[in-house]
């Protein structure tokens, strides 16, 4: 135990609680985004072939990974595809098949080594693996090996007998799979269909009596149905509500920052201004726009700010108010110029540089908070299908993070200009995305990392990248 941490666990009641969690609570400052200091979690896919396990997977771990848990796919297919370099066709999947056998079970080894590594060296929480052959004697092999390590282990198994969502699974899928790159869609569509074959032969389900001690989640039809048995912890329940709540009908979610404010006009940043006759005309411009895209049963939503509100208005239609996406709170720093920020808190405007995911402003919040904050918008956003979220320049850029996957270190500078519109629309395993500037000018409010970040700067560095404004 380190001298820094005697103190605090001479109360019984702290050491039990630590002693509980399992965790030695060195987290970094002012961190408000819950910890998981639990051992580390395997998410074993079930499933045969063209089932979703591959888009669960890597939708979970962009999830996991935003809300602040180091998450990784594992996909055994891939490093098959990196040993083998050319797939010729179903024949390899064949259960007789021994040397290809040898070779599929040498890359699910070479996977699972991996995990392990990524729990170690790269402090890695969750490892998603992705095989498609998980009977039960391999599902007992993951089960060992984890137990072995200490790992929690939690499966999903994807079960979906509806042959029209298969057959648009594998259309949507496998055209973009590596092994079919240059084929003929029709042969590639019997291909796969032989393919998943090959699996059904030996593919076992989990079964409630015979699996009663294993924790797992069954999604039934893409959701339509589930069954979720002995969730372990926190971050396993975390995942079934997350499961229990994307869906997978093609919608568009639509994001835009308010028209732009008085205080956008001044370079102040925060405070609760209505929109310039410029941020009007852009809500004008935006009501248009919508209209113009014919959306089926559009939900528009707003913080509780001003400028937001003011924007909404234009569109004469109803919208809902969610105070969590109100702008980020800038504490101390509401309502001031980068300039005066400069004059007044030097250091806190250089620490904000060198870290500006993590660094909350005095009496105000960080990225990481917001990101705390946006949680539940999130999870309802992945409920509804066409929605339009009216909001301010940090919350989009932690709307936009979590649907194109961007890292924390990047998050906070992601590019939102006012007066434009982006449109998510998810495709296969991402999201296609599609800007509209709307023709109305508007001032510039995004400020790039400057060189110098350290607290001896002089000023004309420190403001170095700070936009024009009046
Ligand atoms: C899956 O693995 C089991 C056990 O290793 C094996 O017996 C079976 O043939 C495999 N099935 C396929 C389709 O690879
Ligand atoms: C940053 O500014 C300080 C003080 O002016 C200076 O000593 C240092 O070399 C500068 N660093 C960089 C990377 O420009």
């Amino acid at each position: 135990m380190s001298t820094q941490h005697k103190n605090l666990t001479q109360t019984p009641l702290l050491k039990i609680l630590l002693l509980w969690m399992g965790c030695n609570l060195n987290h970094g400052k002012g961190s408000s985004v819950p910890q998981f200091c639990n051992s580390p979690t395997v998410i074993v896919m079930v499933g045969l072939p063209a089932r979703g396990k591959t888009y669960i997977s890597k939708k979970l771990t962009r999830y996991l990974n935003w809300i602040g848990v180091p998450t990784k796919v594992f996909n055994v297919g891939q490093y098959r595809r990196e040993a083998v370099k050319t797939y010729k066709n179903f024949e390899f999947f064949k259960p007789d098949n021994e040397e290809a056998m040898r070779i599929r079970k040498a890359c699910a080894s070479a996977a699972l080594k991996d995990v392990a590594a990524y729990f170690t060296k790269e402090y890695g929480q969750v490892a998603v693996f992705d095989a498609t052959n998980t009977t039960r004697e391999r599902r007992a092999v993951i089960s060992s090996f984890a137990k072995e390590r200490g790992y929690k282990v939690f499966f999903v198994e994807s079960i979906c007998d509806d042959p029209e969502i298969i057959t648009e699974n594998i259309k949507q899928v496998k055209f973009g799979s590596p092994d079919y790159i240059d084929r003929d869609i029709e042969e590639a569509m019997t291909d796969f269909v032989q393919r998943i074959e090959c699996y059904k032969a030996s593919y076992t389900s989990i079964d409630d009596e015979k699996d009663r001690k294993l924790s797992y989640i069954k999604i039934f039809d893409v959701g339509s149905r589930y069954l979720v048995n002995r969730v372990q912890d926190h971050i396993q329940s975390r995942i079934v509500y997350y499961l229990m709540n994307i869906h997978v009908t093609p919608r568009s979610i639509y994001l835009s920052r308010h028209g732009e404010s008085e205080l956008n006009l001044l370079g102040r940043i925060g405070g609760d201004s209505g929109l310039s006759p410029r941020g009007l005309k852009y809500a004008d411009a935006l009501a248009v726009f919508i209209r113009g895209q014919q959306i089926k049963d559009l939900k528009v939503w707003t913080s509780h700010m001003k400028r937001t509100i003011q924007t909404a208005e234009a569109l004469g239609v109803q919208y809902e108010q969610w105070k969590a996406l109100n702008e980020i709170d800038a504490g101390v720093c509401e309502e001031l110029t980068y300039e005066e920020i400069q004059e007044n808190f030097p250091e806190e405007f250089a620490m904000r540089d060198q870290e500006k995911y993590r660094y909350r402003y005095p009496k105000g919040e960080s990225y990481e908070d917001l990101v705390h904050r946006l949680e539940p918008v999130i999870m309802e956003l992945e409920r509804q299908e066409n929605v339009l979220v009216i909001c301010h320049q940090a919350i989009m850029r932690c709307l936009i993070a979590y649907f194109l996957d961007k890292p924390a270190d990047e998050l906070p500078y992601l590019r939102c200009p006012l007066h434009t519109v982006l449109k998510l629309t998810p495709v296969a395993y991402g999201c296609k995305v599609e800007s509209f500037f709307l023709n109305i000018e508007a001032v510039n409010t995004h400020r790039e990392k400057p060189t110098n970040v350290t607290i001896s700067r002089k000023s004309d560095e420190a403001l170095q990248t700070v936009p024009k404004h009046n």
